[in-house]
């Protein structure tokens, strides 16, 4: 089975074996028979670089349900395989606020707390309340609560300790129903929303905003496989970004501690001189160049290569290490 309609960078790698997943019920009976699984959610936040052995499973679970209400605030629970933009816009439709600023991004409920996912000053650990996940060895489901995940920027316990060990089947939410909180601090979101002519911003507004610079600047993965940022944005010592900004006084920074400097990553590629560069169908797009592209038909293994290429002349440079964001298989 080709899996190229199951990664949003569509790389077309082969599954030997492959199950779309429409129930808990049939999880378990997967999980039971096979300990071996690859999980492919949304899809978008890997880069396949070779065919899988071990059998596939599609994770297909629908539901969202409101499951407690007190004061201003909801909880609402949404199975794993909702579309994370879609479950977004259920969430405004009912007038729910916390993820307006995560809009558009792509990839399934059940993933966004593997790495947490995060734009414009929000990152979903801020409306997290719990989830629930089957363990693949015991058959189990258990839950966690925020404290359990060790939330970091791109980072949980999902994409680390406990990396393979459990399938995220359902995340809750502790959303506001009333007086909610605005995030529009980000300098584009308020540039924005000038443009919309808007004042005093809804949470309706900030997510069309949202929407409106995502699309200005990130791929559509429908028409160009991508998937996302596809390194970290590193944070260097002080001492380092002070020499840096001798050698480039326009370097973009942002304060992280006293001691620490988070340098956008895209910045630092584009001085490579990367950005918009294509070679075969793997490319760095053209208004973003933390983003790496596949216009067609390259493998994971080119856009790896690019990758390290990349990582190597921004070492070169400036003499810092870029991480990957993205999963590499
Ligand atoms: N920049 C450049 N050239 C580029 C791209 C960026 O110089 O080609 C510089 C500019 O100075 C720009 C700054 O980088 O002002 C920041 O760029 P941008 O606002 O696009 O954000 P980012 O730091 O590149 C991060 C997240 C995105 C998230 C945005 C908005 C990471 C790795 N990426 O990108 O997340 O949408 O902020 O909050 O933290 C993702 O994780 O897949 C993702 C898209």
């Amino acid at each position: 089975v080709s899996l190229r309609a199951f990664n949003t960078f569509g790389i077309d790698a082969k599954a030997k074996k492959f199950a779309e997943v429409n129930s808990l019920d049939q999880l378990l009976d997967i999980v039971s028979k096979h300990k071996n699984l690859f999980v492919l959610s949304g899809g978008s936040n890997i880069l396949l670089t070779q065919d899988i052995d071990n059998p596939v499973i599609h994770l297909n679970t629908k539901g969202i349900e409101l499951v407690d209400k007190k004061e201003d605030k909801v909880w609402v629970k949404c199975q794993a395989g909702e579309n994370w933009h879609e479950f977004v816009l259920w969430c405004l439709s009912h007038d729910f606020g916390g993820l307006e600023n995560l809009s558009l991004i792509p990839g399934n409920v059940g993933t966004s707390p593997m790495q947490n996912i995060g734009a414009y000053g929000v990152e979903i650990k801020d409306c997290f309340d719990s989830l629930e996940a089957l363990e693949i060895s015991s058959g189990k489901i258990k839950t966690f609560r925020s404290e359990d995940c060790a939330f970091g920027y791109r980072e949980s316990v999902f994409k680390n300790r406990l990396k393979g060990e459990f399938i995220i089947v359902s995340v809750t939410f502790q959303l506001s129903a009333k007086n909610h909180t605005i995030n529009d601090g980000y300098g584009a979101i308020k540039d924005q929303l000038k443009l919309q002519g808007v004042n005093d911003p809804t949470i309706q507004d900030i997510s069309e905003a949202v929407i409106a610079i995502r699309r200005s600047k990130l791929p559509d993965p429908k028409e160009i496989g991508n998937s996302g940022s596809f390194f970290k944005n590193p944070v260097i010592p002080k001492s380092h970004f002070l020499k840096l900004q001798t050698q480039f006084p326009e370097i973009p920074h942002y304060i992280v501690s006293k001691e620490e400097i988070k340098i956008p990553a895209g910045w630092l590629v584009e001085k490579c001189g990367y950005k918009g560069m294509r070679f075969g169908d793997a490319g760095v797009h053209k208004n973003q160049a933390l983003v790496l592209v596949n216009y067609k038909n390259a493998t994971g293994e080119q856009l790896l290569s690019l990758a390290k290429n990349i990582q190597q002349s921004v070492k070169k440079k400036f003499e810092i290490n870029l991480e990957m964001e993205v999963n590499i298989l």
